[in-house]
């Protein structure tokens, strides 16, 4: 798969270690920043990686800050995102099961490297299970979005 990927300040180093990791499962990563540790402001990096997801140029996004908040509530803002707060492992594989999450979002001050590596492992892995009442759930926010989305 295609893996956008971005991080605020506070997910920096979390960023380049997962950045490492999700290239050794065999995915390609474009990185959107950040590229150091100096003060950014998380949304500027949540939006180019949703954008690409919902343009279809990644397969799915992964945004990191300090706590993940932040990322999770900006990227939520695009429509078509659904993006998960995922810090536990049973979470990991629930989103992409229920809620067909199409980004992840962690935060570096929460977990650490090796917890935050296998949460990424299962959330790629896992597929969108499909049943009848997880889809139309997704469907009603979808409908959601259309009515809160401005059209031209
Ligand atoms: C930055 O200090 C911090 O606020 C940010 O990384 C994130 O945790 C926001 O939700």
């Amino acid at each position: 798969m295609k893996i956008a990927l971005g991080s605020d300040h506070g997910g920096y180093r979390l960023k380049e270690e997962i950045k490492s990791f999700v290239q050794s499962l065999g995915h390609d990563v474009e990185d959107v920043g950040c590229d150091c540790s100096d003060s950014v402001d998380y949304p500027d990096y949540a939006l180019p990686v949703c954008r690409k997801v919902v343009a279809g140029e990644a397969d799915r996004g992964i945004v990191i800050c300090g706590t993940g908040i932040g990322m999770s509530i900006a990227a939520n803002k695009v429509p078509g995102i659904r993006c998960a707060l995922v810090h536990d492992m049973f979470s990991a594989k629930a989103t992409r099961e229920h809620n067909d999450s199409n980004v992840l979002a962690m935060g570096e001050r929460v977990i650490g490297p090796g917890l935050a590596q296998e949460i990424v492992r299962v959330w790629l892995e896992t597929e969108f299970s499909e049943g009848e009442r997880h889809v139309k759930r997704l469907k009603k926010i979808k409908t959601m979005e259309d009515e809160y989305s401005l059209h031209p």
